[in-house]
C-alpha cells in the first residue's frame, strides 16, 4: 500500500509530479494558492505545454484530488513534496519566502496530525537550507522534533522542460537528501515504486544532495559552454567540424553523452539562475573566486556574436527570418531563449524581422518589441525572409521540404545553429550555413595576433 502524497505547488514541475505518482497508483493531493493552477490540475488541462501531461491527467485524475486549502491536502496525506517557486534574489541566491512560508503552514497542520509525516523539499535551495532554516520552521510550528514523528528530506528531481514526465518516470538517478534515517528510507521506498527504470538512489545528507543538484547544472552548463566554445573554433577554422570533435569526445567516459552539442548558448529558466547560485555560494565561502561568472559571461556574449554574424551575412537592406523562440524543442518556455534574445538584439539594431515558433508565439508576443513580426507558419516566415536562422531545433522545421526554403526564386541565406538541415547543403537558390563548420578544406592556425595590437599588453 503506497503512502499518500500531497503536491504542493501545481505549476510546470509539481503538475507533472502529481500526474505521474496518480498514473504509478498513489493517491495523490494536489494544492496551490493560485486558482488556475489547481483548475488546470482539476479540469485535466496544462497550463504549460509539457508533451504527454493532458493524456495522463486524463486518464489518471480520479486519482487526483486538488484544493485551494493547504491543510487540506496535508490532513489528507502521508508525505508533503513541496514544490514552490524559489526565486532569484538580487544577490544570486534562491529566495526561501515561499519554502518557508509553506512550511510553516504544514507545520501548523502536523501539529494537531497524528503518526508520521514526511516533507520533501523539491524545489532547488541554497546548500544548507533544508536542514537549518526549514527544518527550524518545520520544528517551530508543529511542536515536533525532525526524526521522531516528522520526516524531512530534500530530493530534485533532474528534469528537462518538455520530457519531464519521462524524465520523472526514468531518472538516471534519483536523489534523496536526509535529514533522518527514517525519512531517507521511505522517500528511497517512493521513489521504487514510482521510477519505472529502477535507477540507481543516491541518499545522502539533505546538504550535500542541495550542492549535488546545484553542482549537476553547472557542469551540464559547463559542456554545453565548452561545446559552444569548440563551435567558434570551427567556425574559424576551415575543415573545423564541431560534430566530429564532440562525438568523438563523448566515446570517453570521463567525458559522457549528453549536453554536447555545439550551437549558440544555454537558455531556459534553470542553468542560468543555479550557476549564479553556485558563484553565489563560492563567493560566501571565499573559494575559487577567480572563476566565478566566468561560464555566465562567455553565455551571454554568445547572441551578440551571432547577431553580429547573421548582419554580416544579410543583403543590405534585407529582412532576417528566426525560426524558433523557445528555449528548446518541446517546450512554450521562453525565459532566457536565445532565440528571443536574437530578435530583440536584431530589433534594437533595426533589421527586419519575422520570427515563428510551433508553440511559444504567444509568449514571445507580450515580451518582443513591436518591431517583431510573426509569422502563423514557418514557411512564411522563411518567404518573408533573405536570412533565416533556425534558433531551435524543433523536429518540424526538419520537416519543411527544400522547396519551401527556396520558395520565391531570391537567394536566401539559411543559418542552421544546430546543423539540422543538411540537405539544404548544395541546394539552388540557397546558401547553407551550418554553424560550427568551417568553411574549405583544413589550414594551418592563423598566425598569433600582432603584439603591438593587443589591448592587454603590458597590462599587469
Ligand atoms: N520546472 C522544472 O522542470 C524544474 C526542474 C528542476 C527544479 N525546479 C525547481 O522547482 C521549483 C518549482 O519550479 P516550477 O518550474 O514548477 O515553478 P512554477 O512557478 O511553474 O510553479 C510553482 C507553483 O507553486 C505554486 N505555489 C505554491 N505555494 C506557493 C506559495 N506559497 N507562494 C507562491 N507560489 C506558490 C505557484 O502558484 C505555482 O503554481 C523551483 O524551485 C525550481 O527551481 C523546477
Amino acid at each position: 500500500m503506497h503512502p499518500k502524497v500531497s503536491i504542493i505547488g501545481l505549476g510546470r514541475l509539481g503538475a507533472p509530479i502529481a500526474g505521474v505518482f496518480a498514473s504509478r497508483g498513489f493517491e495523490v493531493h494536489g494544492y496551490d494558492p493560485v486558482p488556475e493552477a489547481v483548475a488546470g490540475v482539476r479540469e485535466r488541462r496544462s497550463l504549460h505545454y509539457e508533451p504527454g501531461l493532458e493524456d495522463l491527467l486524463a486518464r489518471w485524475g480520479d486519482q487526483i484530488h486538488t484544493t485551494s486549502h493547504l491543510p487540506e491536502a496535508v490532513e489528507a496525506s502521508d508525505v508533503s513534496f513541496l514544490v514552490v517557486p524559489t526565486p532569484t534574489r538580487p544577490d544570486g541566491s534562491f529566495s526561501l519566502e515561499h519554502v518557508l512560508q509553506t512550511t510553516h503552514e504544514i507545520g501548523e497542520v502536523l501539529a494537531h496530525k497524528d503518526g508520521y509525516h514526511l516533507v520533501v523539499l523539491t524545489s532547488t535551495v541554497m546548500p544548507g537550507s533544508t536542514d537549518r532554516r526549514v527544518r527550524a520552521a518545520l520544528e517551530e510550528s508543529s511542536g515536533k522534533k525532525v526524526g521522531e514523528d516528522l520526516g524531512l528530506c530534500y530530493s530534485a528531481v533532474f528534469v528537462t522542460m518538455g520530457h519531464v514526465i519521462e524524465d520523472i518516470l526514468h531518472p538516471s538517478m534519483a536523489l534523496v537528501g536526509e535529514c533522518d534515517e527514517r525519512s531517507g528510507r521511505m522517500l528511497e521506498a517512493i521513489y521504487r515504486s514510482v521510477c519505472e527504470n529502477d535507477p540507481p538512489i543516491a541518499r545522502m545528507s539533505a546538504f550535500n544532495a542541495e550542492l549535488t543538484k546545484l553542482a549537476m547544472n553547472v557542469l551540464v552548463a559547463t559542456k554545453i559552454s565548452i561545446a559552444n566554445l569548440l563551435a567558434r573554433i570551427c567556425e574559424l577554422m576551415p575543415g573545423g567540424d564541431v560534430d566530429v570533435v564532440t562525438s568523438a569526445m563523448q566515446l570517453d567516459p570521463r567525458v559522457g553523452e549528453g549536453a554536447l552539442c555545439g550551437a549558440i548558448a544555454y537558455g531556459g529558466p534553470f542553468l542560468a539562475r543555479d550557476n549564479q547560485a553556485f558563484g553565489t555560494l563560492m563567493r560566501r565561502l571565499d573559494v575559487a573566486r577567480e572563476l566565478e561568472g566566468t561560464l555566465g559571461k562567455f553565455n551571454r556574449a554568445q547572441v551578440p556574436w551571432l547577431a553580429d554574424f547573421v548582419q554580416e551575412r544579410l543583403v543590405d537592406g534585407g529582412c532576417v527570418g528566426v525560426l524558433g523562440l523557445s528555449y528548446k524543442p518541446d517546450t512554450d518556455v521562453i525565459e532566457a531563449s536565445p532565440g528571443i534574445y536574437l530578435c530583440r538584439r536584431l530589433a534594437e539594431q533595426d533589421i527586419p524581422l519575422t520570427a515563428h515558433d510551433p508553440v511559444a508565439m504567444e509568449g514571445a508576443r507580450r515580451v518582443l518589441p513591436p518591431a517583431v513580426g510573426f509569422a502563423n507558419t514557418a514557411a512564411l516566415c522563411i518567404e518573408r525572409a533573405d536570412l533565416v536562422i533556425v534558433t531551435t531545433p524543433w523536429d518540424e522545421y526538419r520537416e519543411i521540404p527544400p522547396e519551401v526554403w527556396a520558395h520565391g526564386g531570391t537567394p536566401r541565406t539559411v543559418v542552421d545553429c544546430w546543423r539540422f538541415l543538411p540537405h539544404l547543403a548544395d541546394r539552388e537558390g540557397i546558401t547553407y550555413v551550418p554553424l560550427g563548420k568551417g568553411p574549405g578544406t583544413p589550414t594551418e592556425l592563423p598566425p598569433p595576433p600582432n603584439p603591438s595590437s593587443d589591448p592587454t599588453r603590458g597590462v599587469c
